[in-house]
């Protein structure tokens, strides 16, 4: 079942009914101001930080689901409505929600009125903009009430929803009914609580008009035992100009509206943050220097400023999204590679794992695997925020190459709350790093002075980051000569190093007394991988000893995976702290995991000894299900103390045997490798929303973005995503959609075109913009082979690299395969 679809053209998903399986949302804001925007106008914003400068207030886990936004009421003789359905629910017509690049417009009618309120954060601004349109399509006048409501958040985001004691008795804010700022005459609610301790922060509410009336506390608007549903103040036709003290504060404006037949009228809504110059901030003991928000609200009070912000939105993205444009007779792709998939790429850019409708923004901030992962998706779209993301991520690394885990975004200092141990975090260092170099060609980048656990006079070269990344790995390796897994690695649930801690003890606790010794198939593989892509920067550097050392440590690896990581039919997963297998068909459950599968062979281990093929039938045969891969099998049915966290969860959810979508991608890839073209496209099908839009009432969430799991087939609910948007899965399935099964992929000489394509895909043209050229590809897929060699601006070459050439701009490129 559907409950929209897709406007290609416009690049918007059209939703039809408010009533979504689960709410689903958009992404507002490409730099410091974000906004959260459901389908029914429920989410909230932020400055910079979801849990340290948070301006509105949202309830997660709430009944009804998705309780609290930045609302419009129509208030209609007795009716009250609005355009998104919530909160009221009063049933509209006509209701569609585009959810656009950065922007969201919601709209419905009802009883002769048609009112639309289109939502965006404006390009180089703090704020969020709610541009209203009513209108009256019937032939009566009609004389309404509008509302505007928001509910603002005390700031820091933990505090605001435990320290009642407090928080009940902080609150302040201030109000201007009627002021005049530059023509026009406006209404504004500042939200000042923490001014008074001399923070340099408010909020600002207004509206391009002078409102009719205001209030700023919720019991006056909503009253006692109110609801937002139906709130007092709304109910009776009126405002009550209420001063919150304490207790919550709240913004609502009264627009009294009188619409002749056919008449329309337009106002804007903002929710800004100000910040104040700081000469004046110890000086104002509470009364807020509003000069910021002037100049913010002068901006945008008018309709014609909103739409020329919006126009000015619609072109960033369009010029962002000109790198990689592909066309082909599957549309559902087009739309995914074009559109979508780059989309969320810019939105895990933005918010790492921080705030989504599964993740409050509170808990986690940036990752270390996390975000050098998410910019395999976003480097060739924004590489200079990528350079400085590299940095900033090198800099929380340990001076033996281990790393944080995660790092504060507004801070950039690692969380000592998690501290370091996964034991995967310093390779991926690399991965990221190499793919900048090739995006880029940058190499200047491997000079730049980067801090050591952010002390800047423990600063070195990111090359000797990169070095200690590498050897970090080569130093710790355990019996079997596989890495040690230390408290994790990509999958933060095996936590094998957990079997002495004392019972009800957390699992992710650290090892035995005798020293960690579980060690990890998977970072072999990943060592093997990116211990490669190591020593070609080596070589490029002109460092042939160092290269040579590498590439010989890596062939080591490469055995002792071989000798001990091979479980007969499939990659085994790991070794427990006392060496017993784990993920091996000797093990009672959790026999095959998918990790290693796909890493190994993306890493090129046994494809010639023929195991690679023998680990994707594997795959197949016992991972793979209708709604993609699931994680391992069989799913464990009870909890294991010597394995943590991963047993830790019902069969068929997360960890434990669901359908874990970020490596799916990891197959795909590994397909490509031994050739297994209609395998590689169909392993990306599975997962990707575009194609699940049908059964969107199975999936649940959105049909535009991944999600991070789908439950897997022991689970009740199999084929059921959760936690959408915030995942590693987009940079990884635009990577092996992009660069393997398509096959356009930057490298460190130039732009290698080797597609993959599966028999359904005749012919395909690719514009991909890299470095300062444009390359024009024209692919056909008539004879089903891979490529050795090119027509490039007319003449044959030979092999599948177009060498890169800093005099040539254009490049038209003819592929046959
Ligand atoms: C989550 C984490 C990621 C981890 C994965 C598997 O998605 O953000 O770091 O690799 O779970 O446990
Ligand atoms: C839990 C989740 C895992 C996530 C981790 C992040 O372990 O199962 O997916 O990566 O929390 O802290």
């Amino acid at each position: 079942m559907q409950f929209g679809f897709f406007d290609d053209i416009n690049k918007e998903y059209v939703i039809t009914t408010p009533e979504t399986p689960l709410p689903w949302i958009n992404y507002l804001g490409c730099e410091n101001f974000f906004s959260l925007k459901s389908n029914t106008g429920g989410g909230y914003c932020f400055y910079k930080d979801a849990k340290l400068l948070r301006l509105t207030r949202y309830r997660y886990n709430n009944s009804p689901l998705d309780n609290n936004g930045h609302y419009i009421y129509i208030k209609d003789e007795d009716t009250i409505w609005n355009p998104g359905w919530q909160p009221s629910q009063t049933p509209v017509e006509d209701y569609t929600c585009r959810h656009g690049l950065g922007y969201t417009v919601i709209s419905s009618s009802k009883n002769d009125i048609k009112a639309t309120q289109t939502a965006l954060v404006p390009i180089g601004d703090n704020c969020e903009l709610d541009k209203l349109t009513i209108k009256n399509t019937g032939n009566s006048v009609k004389h309404l009430s509008v509302y505007s409501y928001i509910e603002f958040c005390l700031w820091n985001a933990v505090d605001d929803c435990n320290n009642f004691q407090r928080n009940f008795s902080t609150g302040e804010v201030e109000v201007q009914p009627e002021i005049n700022i530059g023509t026009a005459a406006m209404s504004a609610i500042y939200h000042k609580t923490e001014y008074r301790e001399r923070r340099n922060h408010y909020a600002v509410h207004a509206v391009s008009t002078a409102a009719n009336g205001f209030d700023t506390s919720r019991e006056s608007f909503i009253g006692t035992y109110g609801s937002p549903a139906m709130p007092k103040a709304v109910k009776e036709g009126t405002s009550y100009n209420s001063i919150a003290s304490g207790w919550s504060p709240v913004g609502s404006f009264r627009i009294d509206i009188d619409l002749e037949p056919g008449e329309e009228k337009e106002y804007v809504f903002i929710i800004g943050y100000a910040e104040n110059p700081d000469d004046k901030k110890w000086e104002s003991f509470g009364i807020i220097n509003k000069e910021p928000a002037y100049a913010l609200l002068e901006k945008y009070n008018t309709p014609a400023k909103f739409d020329t912000a919006l126009a000015a939105l619609k072109d960033y993205w369009t010029h962002l999204l000109s790198s990689y444009i592909v066309d082909t007779e599957d549309k559902k792709l087009c739309r995914m590679v074009n559109i979508w998939n780059q989309y969320q790429c810019m939105v895990t850019f933005n918010m790492s794992r921080s705030a989504s409708y599964y993740e409050s923004g509170t808990g986690r901030g940036m990752g270390f695997r996390d975000s050098c992962q998410d910019l395999l998706g976003f480097v060739h779209l924004i590489p200079d925020s990528a350079r400085q993301r590299i940095l900033d991520i090198a800099a929380t690394q340990f001076e033996d190459g281990s790393a944080y885990h995660q790092y504060q975004p507004l801070t950039k200092k690692g969380n000592s709350d998690i501290g370091s141990g996964f034991n995967d975090d310093p390779l991926w260092l690399i991965a990221g790093t190499a793919a900048y170099l090739k995006e880029t060609g940058d190499f200047s980048i491997l000079d730049e002075k980067v801090a050591f656990d952010c002390d800047t006079s423990k600063a070195q070269p990111l090359m000797e980051h990169l070095r200690r990344s590498f050897n970090y790995t080569t130093t710790h390796l355990g019996p079997h000569k596989l890495p040690l897994i230390g408290r994790a690695d990509w999958n933060d649930c095996l936590n094998l190093n957990c079997f002495s801690s004392a019972p009800g003890e957390s699992f992710q606790t650290t090892g035995p007394s005798e020293g960690p010794v579980a060690e990890s198939v998977f970072i072999a593989g990943m060592y093997v991988k990116y211990g490669n892509e190591y020593a070609d920067i080596c070589h490029i550097a002109g460092l042939t000893e160092e290269e040579n050392a590498v590439r010989s440590h890596v062939d080591d690896m490469y055995k002792a995976v071989l000798d001990a990581g091979w479980d007969g039919e499939w990659f085994l997963r790991a070794y427990d702290a006392e060496s017993r297998k784990v993920g091996s068909h000797e093990c009672e459950d959790g026999q095959i995991y998918i990790e290693p599968q796909g890493f190994c062979v993306m890493a090129g281990i046994g494809v010639k000894e023929g195991l690679a093929q023998k680990a994707m039938d594997s795959v197949e045969k016992i991972l793979d299900t209708k709604y993609g891969i699931m994680i391992l099998q069989p799913a464990y049915r009870s909890y294991h103390l010597e394995l943590g966290e991963v047993s830790s969860y019902p069969p068929g959810y997360k960890e434990n045997a669901g359908i874990f979508c970020h490596n799916n991608p990891w197959v795909s890839i590994a397909e490509t490798v031994i050739d297994d073209k209609n395998r590689a496209f169909e392993t990306y099908k599975k997962i990707c929303p575009a194609y699940l839009e049908e059964i969107s009432e199975i999936h649940r969430t959105e049909p535009y973005v991944y999600s991070q799991m789908i439950a897997g087939k022991d689970a009740a609910s199999f084929g059921e995503a959760k936690n959408s948007w915030l995942t590693g899965t987009a940079a990884w399935t635009f990577t092996s959609i992009s660069q393997y099964i398509l096959g356009v992929r930057a490298s460190f000489e130039g732009l290698t075109i080797d597609p993959c394509l599966p028999d359904s895909i005749k012919n395909l043209t690719i514009t991909r913009k890299f470095r300062d050229a444009v390359y024009n590809i024209t692919i056909s897929n008539e004879k089903h082979e891979r490529v050795s060699s090119l027509i490039v601006n007319g003449s044959e070459i030979s092999g599948n690299t177009v060498p890169y050439n800093k005099d040539t701009k254009v490049y038209n490129v003819t592929v046959n395969i």
